[in-house]
């Protein structure tokens, strides 16, 4: 999220508030265990407390009593296919078990108190005088609100409390799974009525707009469109997406470089900028181009002289990267995972080597990950320019894996490391009761 300040190990919810918690050496050592979800501070009773607390049992809400109901959105690890959303291309996230949850309680006016469970803070929103971004964390649900109020979708005012498993700035997508789970606290009972896809595109639009981010649609597609058990394979320009099942006996592991992923920072647009700069050179000698989706191989090494060295790297990793996407489908598909990890491996060097976003630490991760016996495949995942990497992990292997990454990273790095085991779990929603 732009502007705030890396996550603090106390967790996500100080940090959006702008608190640093300087993390003493016990509390590194409790980080860095293995963490495992869903956790208790997001269970229907945690929060429902939490919402009492906050607003009390009336709330002071024009509606008096009523029904508080909770309403979730995951976050989500991008198994392959990087930096290829905003080219038109291919990518294959899954929705994880580490989410955000909001407890509320609709109003009848057309205002938002949403508190921050870890912290009390309340963010507040005028449904109808939706002013210029301020800057924090209510952005996302504010330029959430705008655009589902463009798409001409009903708005609900409504008292809430949001909690969060879903650290920030670490390319697990907080971001979206805020605009998503905002989607939900701002639609009737029922949820938005539109289809997932369409709530993802106009969450896209609140990032791209209001708060300023030039992303892709990936993130906000898996946590609209996640399946249970599954990544989902989505092609960005025709949007066609299908269910790609995760084999059994493979466990997803995420690790948390330490180092916070500065989306907003000058660099993401930077690469957009680049392979816009190519798209321009490349669509002057072949008519058909309209994005990088549409350049193979063949066309490359006939006009690779024309793009300047920055802009070929780029390219040569959209197009090559695309292709990865449909490979790793196939090998996912027959469980041919040896052909799993060699994608894995080129998909990560070519992130490091060619666009250039991938940062010593992922590289350090990434190799002593892909050193463990029974790690499948690992690789960098997200953005870049730190956050965590992805690892596909035989079941009986993850121990061992937590264990080096325990005792090799922080001392090559300085750095501590954090680590989850995640689920593949189904797209925003109402959280069970
Ligand atoms: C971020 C963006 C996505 C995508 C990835 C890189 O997560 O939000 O749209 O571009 O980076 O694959």
């Amino acid at each position: 999220m732009p502007g705030l300040l890396p996550p603090p190990p106390g967790g996500w919810l100080a940090t959006m508030s702008g608190i640093d918690r300087a993390a003493g050496p016990a509390q590194i050592a409790a980080e860095a265990a293995l963490d495992r979800s869903p956790a208790p501070e997001l269970a229907t009773a945690t929060l429902r407390a939490a919402f009492d607390a906050a607003f009390g049992p009336a709330g002071g809400s024009p509606t008096g009593p009523g029904d508080v109901d909770v309403v979730r959105a995951p976050g989500r690890v991008n198994l392959i296919g990087e930096h290829t959303d905003y080219n038109d291309g291919l990518v294959l996230p899954v929705a994880i078990d580490l989410e955000m949850r909001i407890a509320r309680r609709p109003r009848a006016d057309r205002r938002v108190r949403l508190a921050l469970a870890a912290t009390g803070e309340i963010g507040e929103v005028d449904l109808d005088r939706i002013g210029a971004p301020t800057g924090t964390w209510i952005d996302y649900l504010a330029g959430t609100a705008r655009e589902l109020a463009t798409a001409g979708l009903p708005l609900t005012g409504f008292d809430g409390v949001l909690a969060s498993t879903v650290p920030v700035a670490s390319g697990l997508s907080s971001s979206a799974a805020l605009e998503l789970v905002s989607a939900w606290a701002l639609a009737g009972p029922g949820g938005p009525p539109a289809d997932p896809l369409t709530v993802a595109r106009i969450a896209q639009r609140a990032e791209n707009g209001y708060v300023g981010v030039r992303c892709g649609l990936m993130d906000q597609f898996a946590s609209a469109c996640g399946v249970a058990g599954a990544a989902v394979l989505l092609d960005c320009r025709s949007l066609e997406h299908r269910v790609v099942p995760i084999p059994e006996r493979v466990t997803l592991v995420v690790a948390h470089t330490g180092m916070p992923r500065t989306l907003g920072t000058s660099e993401y647009n930077a690469r957009r900028a680049d392979c816009e700069r190519a798209v321009a050179v490349l669509a002057g000698l072949e008519p058909s181009v309209r994005s990088l989706r549409d350049v193979d191989r063949a066309m490359l090494d006939r006009h690779a002289d024309r793009l300047d060295p920055v802009a070929l790297r780029r390219v040569e990793h959209v197009v090559d990267e695309n292709d990865r996407v449909i490979a790793t489908e196939a090998a996912l598909r027959s469980g041919d995972l040896d052909t799993v990890g060699r994608l894995f491996a080129a998909s990560h060097a070519s992130l490091r080597d060619l666009f250039e976003v991938s940062s010593p630490e992922l590289d350090e991760m990434v190799e002593i990950a892909v050193g463990v016996p029974g790690v499948v495949a690992s690789r960098m995942t997200g953005a870049g320019f730190g956050g965590c990497t992805i690892t596909l992990a035989r079941p009986e292997a993850v121990e061992a894996l937590r264990t080096r990454i325990l005792r090799d990273y922080p001392a090559r790095t300085g750095r501590t490391p954090r680590i989850w085991v995640v689920a593949a779990v189904d797209g925003a929603g109402r959280a069970p009761k």
